[in-house]
């Protein structure tokens, strides 16, 4: 085995629904660079997993009458089918829930508490009782409630154990001056080292209001909260503390890769804690952009979250995963839409790729009887053709390198598309009427059979299927599972001699017009379901009673008065009349009313909310407003005019 290694892993994601597109973007991703390190020759490991523990888990197993392992249970089983279908190469998939993972995340937080950084304090924040999770001021929304439910939300303190971050703030600012590669890409490198100039705060570590989660060690009565938990999976994933050669060999990291959207937990927390672990910390973090929908968020709300499962049953594993690293550039948002994906794949795949591999199979068929001729001229345009790939190669591998998935792959296809211009320039079926221009013929076919060997063999680490294929119509005998990057460098490999074998399109073009069809019929035919199956499941589960609507209560509320709150550009402080009594609450509507357009205005009010204190203002009651999907808000009124304290029922 060789003793060059290389450790990828991926987020682990959380169970609490299926993974989409996105989720697949970053595995993909991890993967290619997993494969294309094996074919230069790493032994890899690449690490993937679940991330199962915290209340949100907790609360959506209850929701369907499950305990928290018998829900995830489900879901990862999904993770782990999705990935298979992706063929992903994943070494280790670390299930937080694991006895291993536990005994991990016991012994670092142990290691860190004897060592001092762990201490017992008090965390308070904004708390939503109803979700029961805590918010900083920062995270509420518009209106100053849980950005979750939006619900009002109230001060609480709470005894937990905290990590000394702040003790570490000085040590990794050093860290990532003496390593500028260590964020990636280096756009964001910034935005984190003036994250941390801000000054580092000591990280909360466990909770008491939920116990869906590792105990801590030294006091049973709280849980580890999150990231200690789940970044320790990266350790867990190579055997940390079971065996020691193993861990040693692939620790540190040779690279995380993860979505911006947690880039600062892997670059501030991750770090520190490995600091006060006493562990070296890892070579590289690339946090890569995310994938838009059509241009915007993917959402349940808005229905439009792509299911990769469906993108794969319907177009193939490797159009899935050539679209995905060719199309949007890594470390940049990108788009997704389907027309886009049609159009990416008939262009470059069908198109480029296939066509070039099925005139050339057909032509060997036609004009040496499927036998490998040998290259034994020369023509004028070899020369051009063997400088163009020489550059190839070179600037993919070095696009690699750097996780430029896209410019390696246009890399590639500078060269496929350069291949087919020679079959233009040669004109093989010319050189084919001329007996005396035999061998010039054969070194043409020569050359592009050579040629497709060597973008084959570096396909490997892109298209899970395809190089396969395009071996199999070549005919080569040695097998692939044994060429290496160096292979597919060197030109003239390919041995004459051996047989082609013409064979079906290995892209098939895919007609746009049809593929919406069928989508549509799909659609058709899932509403049909979904009816049927929602009129059952209202039925049994989703009506409330009408006693549970009879606890609300909702009255019509005259305002008085209103005026901004001070320190906030979001919250109102509005006085209002319910009948005889006159009552105070605080709405987060400053960005949609000037304080005088609500005066005299009569709303609809929740009468009985429990009272709570939002920026130190005491609010009795909550306004009803309709939101839209951009978050404007407009607050309910009555038709006609009616007293204030007036039941809404
Ligand atoms: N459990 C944590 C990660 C802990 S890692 C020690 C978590 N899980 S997650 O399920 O929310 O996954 C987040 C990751 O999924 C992102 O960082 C990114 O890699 C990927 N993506 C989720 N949505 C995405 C897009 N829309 N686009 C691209 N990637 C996205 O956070």
């Amino acid at each position: 085995m060789s003793n060059k290694t290389f450790y990828v892993t991926t987020p682990i994601y959380y169970p609490n629904d299926k993974l989409h597109i996105g989720h697949t973007y970053t595995t993909t991703a991890a993967d290619t660079i997993t494969k294309f390190k094996k074919l230069q020759g790493y032994e890899c490991e690449l690490i993937t997993g679940s991330d199962e523990h915290g209340q949100k888990i907790q609360k959506s197993a209850a929701k369907h009458d499950m305990s928290p392992k018998e829900y995830v249970d489900g879901i990862v089983a999904s993770f782990k089918e999705l990935w298979d279908k992706l063929k992903v190469d994943y070494t280790e998939f670390v299930r937080t829930t694991s006895d291993e993972h536990r005994a991990d995340v016991e012994y670092i937080f142990k290691k860190v508490y004897d060592k001092g950084d762990i201490y017992k304090s008090k965390y308070e924040g904004y708390y939503c009782t109803p979700c029961e999770t805590y918010w900083t001021e920062r995270q509420l929304d518009e209106e100053g409630n849980c950005p979750d439910c939006n619900r009002a939300v109230e001060w609480m303190e709470e005894e937990s154990y905290f990590f000394k971050m702040s003790k570490y703030q000085d040590r990794l600012l050093e860290f990532l001056d003496e390593n500028p590669d260590f964020i990636q890409p280096a756009k964001r490198r910034n935005e984190m080292i003036n994250f941390i100039k801000d000054g580092l705060e000591d990280l909360c570590v466990s909770r008491t209001t939920f116990d869906w989660g590792i105990p801590v060690p030294i006091d049973e009565g709280h849980v580890i909260y999150v990231w200690f938990d789940a970044l320790t999976s990266y350790l867990t994933g190579i055997d940390w503390n079971r065996d020691e050669e193993k861990f040693n060999k692939f620790w540190p990291a040779d690279i995380h890769i993860v979505g911006k959207d947690i880039l600062r937990f892997h670059t501030i927390i991750w770090p520190t804690i490995l600091m006060a672990a006493d562990l070296p910390l890892p070579k590289k973090v690339f946090g890569h952009g995310f994938l838009l929908v059509d241009g915007g968020k993917m959402s349940k709300s808005k229905g439009n979250v792509i299911d990769p499962v469906k993108l794969i049953d319907d177009f193939g594993v490797d159009a899935v995963r050539y679209y995905l690293l060719r199309e949007i550039a890594f470390g940049t948002d990108g788009s997704y839409s389907t027309d886009n994906f049609i159009q990416r794949i008939n262009s470059d795949l069908a198109n480029d790729l296939g066509n070039l591999l099925n005139r050339t199979v057909a032509m060997v068929d036609k004009y040496f009887e499927g036998v490998v001729p040998e290259a034994r001229d020369e023509t004028e345009f070899d020369a051009d053709l063997a400088k163009v790939a020489t550059n190839t190669f070179k600037s993919l591998e070095e696009n690699l390198e750097s996780l430029q998935f896209s410019v390696a792959l246009e890399d590639l296809w500078n060269l496929i598309r350069r291949t087919n211009k020679y079959i233009d320039q040669t004109t093989p079926w010319v050189l084919a009427k001329d007996e005396n221009r035999r061998d010039e013929l054969g070194t043409v076919l020569y050359n592009l059979l050579d040629t497709l060997r060597r973008v084959a063999i570096t396909l490997v680490a892109f298209l899970p299927e395809a190089p396969a294929q395009m071996w199999e119509q070549l005919g080569i005998e040695e097998s692939l599972a044994e060429q290496s990057w160096e292979d597919a460098k060197a030109q003239g490999k390919l041995k004459a001699g051996t047989k082609v074998k013409n064979g079906d399109p290995i892209f098939p073009r895919i007609d746009a017009e049809e593929y919406y069809k069928k989508l549509e019929e799909e659609k058709k035919a899932q509403d049909k379901n979904n009816k049927k199956k929602g009129e059952k499941e209202m039925s049994e589960q989703e009506y409330i009673s009408f006693d549970e609507f009879g606890k609300l209560e909702l009255r019509v509320a005259e305002v008085l008065e209103a005026e901004q709150i001070e320190g906030s550009n979001k919250l109102l402080k509005v006085q209002v009349q319910l009948g005889e009594e006159k009552r105070q609450l605080v709405a987060g509507i400053a960005k949609h009313y000037e304080a005088e357009e609500l005066v005299g205005k009569k709303v609809v009010m929740v009468a009985n909310l429990k009272p709570a204190t939002i920026f130190g203002v005491k609010s009795n009651g909550m306004i009803l407003a309709a939101s839209n999907d951009e978050g404007e808000l407009t607050v309910t009124t009555v038709d006609r005019d009616i007293d204030s304290g007036a039941q809404v029922k």
